[in-house]
């Protein structure tokens, strides 16, 4: 059925104004003042934001990591995804060397099709260069997955070396992929790791003081200058410290074409949460890990001067009690992430545009826009404009709430950011053209998102767009 979205303050990555959004057939048909109501469902929107669906670039829904699997799966991670103002996701495909690529996409396709109840797509973890896998990447772009990601740090787990990353780099230009790095040293890693254990350092907070920001920011400045040798194109993962936007910012200077992200936890917590006592440091170990205090100015400052394009959430919950424990007596042993796919949205408008660091144009750039156009889903996704998918959040900005696990959708037992005061919260959200949430109940169900097949990367980038404004 037709629907009319009335009197909203339209909000796009580059414009404001006040309009009427028609729908029909999960597209966006009409965008207008008092556009002609007749035939049509009319949802007002008077004294709220529409923007468009926010798109979350790096989860890990129903991932083995760590000795057990992300508690949330394509089912509750999309919900709680959709009321945090998510419509679409990009999930981390892992794969295993020696197996067929396609195997794992097999079975990232088989985790997600009967749960999610937005619209995904899927990033694909290279772990070596093999004739096998070179052969198989054409087809995994022809099935609209154009972006690769490659660990440098997990020793013995997912880590791959330089020369895999060089020619995972070179292949991807080829082919017209995006590479995407965890850009820590994981070789340094292991060695500080083992110093710290064997002189009895067990306590969460070793995580953080075992990785310090010289790794993050020594492997994002590798990444970036293997990328300008490959003259390929490299987006660096959850961003935590000032080193790595250096890092960035000197490759982006030089005509490299760098991109970076930053992960919700990174722009509001410091590594003093590692410290809590009764082991709840725990609930705070992050690969990279949780920073001091004085690196959230850099990470700001990146976001507003475009040095970072992009916020994630790095989705990788686990619960506390039952998988966050497995650590309790070595902190190499506590699974790393945590539950962020439903607050991401929200942190950055509370903190972001409330706060005057960002504007409200930049704020969908960030969540939506940007990542649109750099993972090919743009402009079917990441605008409101005719022709889009009717992805469509409606935003109160005003309304004033405390994050808890309490009142969360993710199915982990404790939050991320539990106390945390933030204004504005998505009141209904759409994707094409149907209600997942209205009026801030669940209305979807599982199964009615569907796979997007992306675009090879650059075609949605203007050249221009890529030079830092300093
Ligand atoms: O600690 C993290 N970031 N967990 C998720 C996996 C990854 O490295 O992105
Ligand atoms: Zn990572
Ligand atoms: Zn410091
Ligand atoms: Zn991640």
């Amino acid at each position: 059925m037709k629907k009319l979205i009335i009197n909203g303050i339209i909000v796009t990555a580059s414009d404001t104004y006040q309009g009427d959004i028609c729908i029909e057939n999960g597209v966006i048909t009409a965008i207008g003042k008092s556009l002609s109501p007749e035939g049509a469902e009319v949802i007002d929107a008077s004294g709220r934001y529409v923007f468009p669906g926010a798109i979350d670039p790096h989860t890990h829904l129903d991932m083995p990591f760590g000795g057990t699997v992300t508690k949330d799966d394509f089912e509750t991670g999309t919900i709680a995804a959709a009321f945090g103002g998510t419509t679409t996701i990009i999930d981390f495909c892992l794969t295993n060397k020696g197996e067929p690529l396609q195997t794992a996409i097999n079975t990232w396709h088989a985790k997600a099709k009967e749960k999610a109840v937005i619209d995904y797509g899927f990033h694909l973890m290279i772990g070596e260069i093999t004739d096998e896998v070179l052969q198989e990447l054409p087809k995994v772009i022809q099935e609209g997955i154009t972006s690769f990601k490659v660990f440098m740090a997990y020793k013995n787990v997912f880590q791959a070396d330089d020369g895999t990353l060089y020619r995972t780099l070179l292949e991807a230009k080829k082919l017209g992929a995006l590479v995407m790095v965890h850009a820590e040293n994981g070789d340094v890693i292991e060695y500080l790791t083992k110093q710290a254990l064997a002189e009895g350092n067990t306590d969460p907070i070793y995580h953080a003081l075992t990785r310090p920001p010289e790794i993050e920011g020594e492997a994002t400045g590798r990444a970036c200058q293997l990328t300008g040798l490959a003259n390929s194109q490299l987006y660096v993962v959850h961003v935590s410290c000032r080193e790595a936007v250096q890092k960035i910012t000197e490759a982006r200077n030089a005509g490299f074409d760098v991109w970076g992200e930053t992960c919700p936890q990174y722009l509001v917590l410091d590594q003093s949460y590692l410290e809590k006592p009764n082991f709840e440091g725990a609930k705070y170990v992050w690969s990279p890990p949780l920073r001091e205090k004085h690196h959230q100015e850099a990470l700001w400052t990146a976001l507003k001067n475009g040095q970072l394009q992009t916020l994630g959430s790095d989705q990788c919950s686990f619960d506390f009690y039952g998988q966050k424990d497995l650590g309790k007596d070595d902190f190499t042993k506590i699974p790393n992430g945590g539950p962020t796919i439903e607050d991401r949205v929200s942190i950055l408008f509370s903190e972001g545009v409330k706060k005057g660091r960002i504007s409200l144009n930049q704020f969908v750039d960030i969540t939506s826009t940007k990542i649109a156009k750099l993972f090919g889903l743009f402009p079917r996704k990441g605008t409101i404009a005719v022709g889009s998918d009717a992805d469509l959040v409606i935003f109160d900005p005003y309304v004033e709430r405390v994050i808890s696990a309490r009142t969360h959708h993710m199915a982990v037992d404790y939050s991320t950011f539990e106390g945390m005061c933030v204004t504005g919260e998505p009141v209904s959200v759409l994707s094409r053209g149907e209600f997942i949430v209205r009026d801030k109940q669940f209305v979807g169900k599982p199964g009615q998102g569907q796979y997007v097949k992306r675009a090879q990367y650059g075609s949605a980038l203007a050249s221009k767009e890529n030079v830092t404004v300093l």
